[in-house]
């Protein structure tokens, strides 16, 4: 006998669509969570979904064999520029086959180490600016890392310089962007009907996603027109062949990839950047051993690439910051066949979507703890990070789609974070904020605000 899954009262015709925060879907699917518990069920008009937030049942649902993934809600919006790239491409596509095989041994932590000078190059591009409007510049976090993040991704993968730390505004492509993100995210939890009303917004989204293309398309044929040895993920692109099926990428697959290069690799690096440095604010304690372990690091010399290992209490906050804040805080998957979940109680049919409330689910107490929402890097560091329960923590995704690009992520982070601790003492703008978020394809934190003040390295 199994259990009916739980679903809030629905609104005819509607669903359960008002019932989601138009800014912030997250937050209304983990109060629901808190109302409904770790299983329910909603109608989003376009998309059936049951919502899970246990670790038992993220848990059961990593199974490759059971569970694919779904590309729902906002990435079918994204789909409209990513395609068949990596991140939006439908379980089975061919093309997702061919450049899995031949962009994964590109990221690969060998590869991505000999990609540290580019990404000390931008790194240094934001130190600098901190230095020069000096301590008393507020820092807007979000939006420097979120410089730093582009530039970066942009000049490893296609050795274009977007310069944004040399803008008074961003570059037009990542403000582009950034509004097609955006606007993909609200798409999904609208009525279509409403979307085909809203001419305005879908006129600015067509024109964003155009000059998206525009940028990545001129690259692609200046690159053809003006061939490169470096290896970058561009020239693998274009010049490799999948071994096992003897097919290279299209174009336009090249710029469906490009474009996932620059979207993933953007928002959810710059989001941990941010999180990590507000909990970092919020917990001294933690700051104060960060800086130790930078200063017997680095010392005051440049960060070398053999350093990144050795930087293990930075690595435990970054870990506890994805914990609990993962910047990608919501997967799905679709069930490959009949199933249940939680011992026989609950029935899913073949072809349910499930959203994996990851955020939500990193935080059970049964795994973490009563004070599972506290911010203890120690928990993850060294022996106890490998003691944790198999796929408690899974801010990078599950098995065959997990994410490409965390060497790269986690370098870069790397990086970034010992060379401003390196250089500042990090103080909050207002010191009694509390961490608010927002949300396009990732969230982020919102309205965080900082002092980067040059260190007086004798105290
Ligand atoms: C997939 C998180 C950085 C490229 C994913 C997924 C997650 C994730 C959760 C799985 C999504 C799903 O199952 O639907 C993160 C986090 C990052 C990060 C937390 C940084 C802290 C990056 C970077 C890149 C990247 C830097 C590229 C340079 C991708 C791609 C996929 C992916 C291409 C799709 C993989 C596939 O389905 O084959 N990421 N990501 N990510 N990520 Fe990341």
């Amino acid at each position: 006998m199994t259990t009916p899954i739980p679903s809030p009262p629905a609104l005819p015709l509607l669903g359960h669509i008002t019932q989601i925060d138009k800014e912030v879907p997250l937050r209304s699917f983990e109060l629901l969570a808190d109302q409904y518990g770790e299983i329910y069920q909603l109608n989003l008009i376009t998309r059936q979904s049951i919502i899970i937030s246990s670790y038992d049942l993220m848990n059961e649902v990593s199974n490759d064999k059971r569970f694919s993934k779904a590309v729902v809600g906002g990435l079918v919006e994204t789909r409209k520029g990513l395609g068949d790239g990596l991140f939006t491409a439908y379980p089975g596509e061919e093309n997702w086959g061919v450049a899995h095989r031949l962009l994964m041994p590109a990221f690969s932590t060998a590869k991505v180490r000999d990609m540290f000078d580019d990404m000390v190059d931008i790194a240094e591009q934001m130190v600098q600016k901190w230095e020069r409007f000096g301590p008393l510049h507020v820092v807007d976090a979000v939006e420097d890392f979120t410089r730093l993040a582009f530039d970066t991704i942009a000049l490893c993968a296609m050795s274009y310089r977007l310069n944004n730390f040399y803008m008074e505004q961003s570059h037009p492509f990542v403000q582009a962007m950034g509004d097609f993100l955006l606007e993909s995210g609200l798409r999904a939890n609208r009525p279509p009907i409403m979307n085909t009303l809203m001419r305005g917004s879908s006129a600015k989204f067509e024109a964003d996603l155009k000059t998206m293309n525009e940028l990545v398309d001129e690259l692609i044929q200046y690159r053809k027109s003006h061939p490169t040895e470096k290896q970058d993920l561009l020239n693998i692109m274009l010049n490799g062949v999948d071994n096992k099926t003897g097919k290279g990428l299209s174009d336009e697959n090249i710029r469906f990839n490009l474009l996932t290069f620059l979207v993933a690799g953007h928002e959810t690096t710059s989001g941990l950047l941010t999180f990590t440095l507000y909990y970092l604010c919020k917990n001294p304690e933690a700051m104060r051993r960060v800086r130790e372990e930078v200063d017997e690091i680095l010392g005051e010399g440049p960060i070398r690439v053999e350093d990144i290992s050795k930087l293990k209490y930075i690595s435990a906050c970054l870990r506890e910051t994805l914990r609990l804040s993962p910047p990608a805080a919501m997967r799905a998957v679709e069930a490959l066949e009949d199933a249940t979940l939680s011992g026989g109680k609950y029935f899913i049919p073949k072809g349910s979507r499930i959203g994996i409330l990851t955020a939500k689910a990193q935080c059970d107490p049964k795994v973490w703890g009563e004070d599972a929402r506290e911010y203890k890097p120690e928990r993850m560091y060294g022996e106890n990070f490998e003691k944790i329960p198999q796929n408690s923590w899974q801010p990078f995704g599950y098995g065959m789609r997990a994410c490409i690009g965390r060497p790269f992520a986690w370098q870069e982070a790397h990086i970034a974070l010992a060379m401003v601790i390196q250089k500042f003492d990090i103080a909050m703008d207002d010191p009694s904020y509390t961490l608010e978020i927002k949300q396009q394809l990732t969230v982020k934190p919102k309205g965080f605000y900082c002092h980067a003040i040059p260190r007086n390295r004798s105290s």
